[in-house]
């Protein structure tokens, strides 16, 4: 992709909501330039679209906006995965590679992790709650999800800042324009976050535990563990990881960025804590972490009358399915008394979020924290809020808050 295409996708991931307003009013698909796909941008045809994966293909969920250079094409083929991942599976082998982390995030693995979680997150907050300002995304919001994850999966915590810090250079080398050095460096610490997720590999192969690493092995092996497992395995835990820490982090970020936004919303929140449930699907609602994926069509198909041959590529527009207003009356108001309806913030359909339960734990326990601890909290006037242009993990680059 061309800079000054790039710049356009920036401005319009800063803040993609005018145009999806735009594009729900218009009949038909409408084709976007800097997504280069349809912008499918209604509920009932974002909808529509998961409830038909046979003719609407996940292999390009994960298409990245920049191609590497081939100096760090050269380092990540020193690396570990390159195989497929569930995200970008279809039929049967979508089924297979989800099954097992639909095992280890069962309801029963989540609530077992929810007294380390809310330790991690009381903790968190002690490291800054008596300074009166934080800027929260790194002091907690990159960090709860990753040791959360990290619990699940299995990984020793003294590895889990580095196998964050290689998902989010991942991210980066597949999404931002980067010179060339630049490249290179992220692919090195994404090549480093393999190496990890590679011996915890042949860890828990010599000695299984009741965890999430333990059960993606046994799915794949019944005995010897071969490269190719180990490849098989690192891309799946990659591909786990980065879906499951970043969407996290990037939430509970805007998250409080609007709930602080909204000040009589934040200190009706701190008077009734039972509304956190509430208020979190609002959040999601309101603003997603991942405002989509792509989908890619098999075969001939019409979609809201709009004729698409096979190999069409759509942009499945969340969140702007979620503003919809044939579906929520005020859909551009932030109201945490709303009353839940089943949005689509997690997805929808055979590929929806296995990982919703955990991250709406943790934003709970998150909320639970901040409004219990620090009720006076409030942005800092002086720091104005940038959005990430990311259509994935879509959150401020930092909050800074005072109380
Ligand atoms: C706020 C946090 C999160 C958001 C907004 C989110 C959102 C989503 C969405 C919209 C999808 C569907 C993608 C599609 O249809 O192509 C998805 C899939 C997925 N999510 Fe999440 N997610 C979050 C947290 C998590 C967590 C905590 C985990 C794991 C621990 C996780 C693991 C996954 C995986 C593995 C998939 C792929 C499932 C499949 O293709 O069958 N997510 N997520």
């Amino acid at each position: 992709m061309d800079r000054e295409l790039h710049a356009r996708l920036d401005e319009l991931q800063r803040d993609p909501y005018p145009l999806y307003t735009r594009v729900r009013q218009i009949e038909g698909l409408t084709r976007l330039a800097e997504l280069d796909a349809w912008l499918v941008a209604r509920d009932a045809d974002v909808r529509e679209v998961l409830r038909r994966p046979e003719d609407f293909s996940s292999a390009v969920a994960l298409l990245p906006d920049v191609l590497p250079s081939p100096a760090a094409l050269a380092v990540l083929g020193g690396g570990f995965g390159g195989r497929p991942v569930v995200v970008t599976a279809d039929g049967a082998q979508h089924q297979q590679l989800r099954a097992p982390i639909v095992r280890g995030l069962s309801p029963a693995r989540v609530t077992a992790v929810l007294p380390y979680a809310a330790e991690r997150a009381a903790a968190l907050v002690d490291t800054f709650a008596k300074d009166g300002h934080v800027e929260l995304m790194s002091a907690y919001a990159k960090r709860l999800p990753g040791e959360v994850i990290g619990r699940i999966v299995g990984l020793d915590p003294a590895d889990v800042p580095g196998v964050v810090h290689g998902g989010h250079r991942a991210e980066e080398l597949l999404f931002r324009p980067l010179e060339e050095d630049e490249q290179i460096a992220a692919a090195e610490d994404v090549v480093a976050m393999q190496q990890t997720l590679d011996r915890l590999v042949q860890e828990r192969h010599a000695q299984p535990r009741q965890d999430l690493c333990t059960e993606l092995i046994t799915s794949v092996t019944d005995g010897d563990l071969t490269l190719e497992h180990r490849h098989q395995l690192v891309a799946h835990l990659q591909n786990l990881l980065i879906a499951g820490h970043l969407t996290t982090t990037a939430l509970i970020g805007t998250t409080v960025l609007h709930l602080l936004r909204h000040p009589g919303q934040w200190e009706l929140l701190c008077a009734e804590p039972e509304r956190i449930p509430a208020a979190i699907e609002e959040a999601a609602r309101y603003d997603t972490a991942l405002q989509g994926f792509r989908r890619i069509t098999t075969r001939p198909v019409t979609l809201a009358g709009t004729e698409l041959p096979a190999g069409a590529t759509l942009f499945i527009a969340f969140g702007a399915a979620n503003r919809d207003e044939t579906r929520y009356a005020r859909a551009d108001t932030f109201d945490i008394t709303r009353t839940p309806s089943r949005h689509l913030a997690f997805g929808f359909g055979v590929h929806s979020c296995p990982g919703s339960q955990l991250a709406r734990e943790q934003l709970r326990l998150t909320l639970e924290e901040l409004t219990r601890r620090l009720p006076g909290l409030r942005l800092a006037e002086d720091r104005p809020v940038t959005m990430r242009p990311t259509m994935i993990h879509r959150s401020p680059y930092a909050l800074h808050l005072n109380w």
